[in-house]
């Protein structure tokens, strides 16, 4: 498929990661920690955040310039009120193939049949251990892994397709590396290793903090061999190998050591409808602004248009393994990764 716009390095827009809620029940100590997104934290009110209609109107827009893909982020995604009605109304966009949705699993138990009904494919569940206490702590609240081992477990019955996602912290859970990898590959779900990166500017990242792609790769080869297979498809963000022997997958998601800015295809509205070309930017372009002025389909367009023509991001490629602790940036809880 010819793109409809591409942006100054050539790079088509493709997937629309849309956040619909800056709260969740979780507050893990790479995203939200505790003593920064507390009770005197300030998170979006109602009134800010997109309504259902606007979100619908701005995924139709995106879906006229050539996105396919769709990602439901937060914040918590499933606290958000009429959830399986939007994956409804998205679902039925032209276009729109892939509708996915990334969550810490918790309120899968209850919502991933209707969710499945309402037309979602994918969900993608973080779980950073498989020990409890190590996950009590790294989620911030005293949540142990069994209301995320039944979230996925609900998601599989209901027909989703289902990957997990661990963000590796050194000196929190890199112990879970290995025992993490034996109980996914004994479920046959994928499992996904994230290098700890220095988005927004709460989580408090230092390089030393991070368990680098080949420090896990080594880990995991140690224990079971693993080949390398193809690409799902063109910008995926996780390189993806296979348990040799078998059809089971791991992927890692190397951001700081390994950058792919080039293929990077996506673009981020956040729940109070602001665009953002890249998942480190300082400022972004309110949709909602425009929206609440009357305009249409059309002018929404334009703006977004406008806005990808004009974009150049590639922060992790310029990062060169040196966070730009300095420089404002969003925070993760609020642009959903
Ligand atoms: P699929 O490949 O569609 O399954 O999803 P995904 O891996 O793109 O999405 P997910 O929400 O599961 O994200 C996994 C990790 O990749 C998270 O830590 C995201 O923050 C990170 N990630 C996703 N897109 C980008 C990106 O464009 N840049 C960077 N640096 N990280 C990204
Ligand atoms: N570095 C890497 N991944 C992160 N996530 C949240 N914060 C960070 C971070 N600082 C992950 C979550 C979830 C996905 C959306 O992003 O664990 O899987
Ligand atoms: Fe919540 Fe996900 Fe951030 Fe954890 S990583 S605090 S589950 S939004
Ligand atoms: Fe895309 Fe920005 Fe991530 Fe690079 S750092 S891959 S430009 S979101």
């Amino acid at each position: 498929n010819k793109p409809i716009v591409v942006d100054r390095w050539d790079r088509p827009l493709r997937d629309l990661r849309i956040s619909v809620i800056d709260q969740c029940n979780f507050r893990c100590v790479y995203c939200m920690p505790a003593e920064i997104f507390g009770p005197h934290f300030r998170f979006l009110q109602e009134d800010e955040l997109l309504t259902m209609d606007e979100m619908v109107l701005v995924a139709e827009t995106f879906a006229e310039l050539g996105v396919e893909k769709i990602r439901i982020t937060g914040g918590e995604p499933l606290l958000r009120k009429d959830l399986p009605l939007l994956v409804e109304r998205l679902a039925n966009i032209p276009g729109i193939g892939d509708i996915a949705l990334t969550t810490n699993g918790v309120h899968l138990v209850k919502m991933a049949n209707r969710l499945k009904d309402a037309g979602l494919g994918r969900v993608n569940v973080s779980l950073d251990a498989i020990e409890d206490e190590i996950f009590k702590k790294m989620n911030g609240v005293g949540v142990g892994v069994q209301p995320v081992l039944k979230g996925i477990a609900a998601a599989k019955e209901a027909g989703l397709l289902v990957k997990v996602n661990m963000v590796v912290k050194k000196g929190w859970n890199d112990s879970q590396v290995v025992p993490m990898a034996k109980h996914f590959k004994a479920e046959g779900i994928p499992l996904r290793f994230i290098e700890f990166m220095d988005v927004g500017t709460s989580n408090g990242w230092n390089l030393s903090q991070v368990m680098t792609k080949k420090e896990i790769y080594e880990q995991i080869q140690q224990w079971h061999p693993l080949e390398p297979i193809e690409r799902a498809y063109f910008g995926e963000v996780a390189s993806r190998y296979r348990y040799v022997g078998t059809n089971i997958e791991v992927g890692f998601i190397s951001s700081v050591t390994q950058s792919f800015c080039s293929s990077c295809t996506r673009a981020r509205v956040s729940a109070d409808g602001v665009l953002y070309t890249c998942l480190f930017a300082a400022n972004g372009t309110s949709l909602k602004t425009l929206l609440r002025q009357g305009a249409g389909k059309k002018a929404l367009k334009q703006l977004v248009m406008e806005t990808w023509t004009n974009r150049t991001d590639r922060y992790s490629d310029e990062r060169a393994l040196q966070a730009n602790q300095e420089r404002k940036k969003i925070e993760m809880s609020y642009i959903g990764g």
